[in-house]
């Protein structure tokens, strides 16, 4: 029973990692800014913003799924890059991107898994 429960939390947190880097990552690379802001300072934006897990998750959530400019925390990146295409994804899958970018620090060497 324990296994189960820990088989299934490992393979939600793999999977929400595989889920960022094969759809965000394209566009945004984790602390290089190219065609996009790097994730790293996406992400540190948002924790300014909104410094709990619930917010950050709820706003980055709401905001991936419907990229407006009147709602963006990124506004000068928006007059730079030009703002972020729709791409369709269901809400819980970006909860799940929106939770891993919370607990990933960019900076640090980590596996993609
Ligand atoms: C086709 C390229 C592209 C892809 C793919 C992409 N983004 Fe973006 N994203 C951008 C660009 C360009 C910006 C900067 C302009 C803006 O803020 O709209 C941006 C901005 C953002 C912002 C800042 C929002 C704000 O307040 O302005 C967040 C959060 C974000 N992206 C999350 C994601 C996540 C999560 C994924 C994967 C599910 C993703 N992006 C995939 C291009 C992309």
């Amino acid at each position: 029973m324990l296994l189960f429960f820990l088989t299934t939390f490992l393979q939600a947190s793999q999977n929400s990692a595989l889920l960022f880097h094969g759809n965000c990552t394209t566009c945004h690379f984790e602390t290089k800014s190219v065609s996009a802001p790097a994730m790293m300072e996406v992400r540190t934006r948002y924790l300014n913003a909104f410094p709990d897990k619930k917010d950050f998750v709820r706003e980055m959530t709401e905001w991936v799924h419907k990229p407006n400019e009147e709602r963006s925390i990124m506004q000068d990146a928006i007059d730079k890059y030009e703002l972020m295409p729709n791409l369709a994804f269901e809400k819980d899958v970006l909860q799940d991107i929106a939770a891993y970018i919370y607990e990933t620090d960019f900076t640090k060497q980590h596996s993609p898994h």
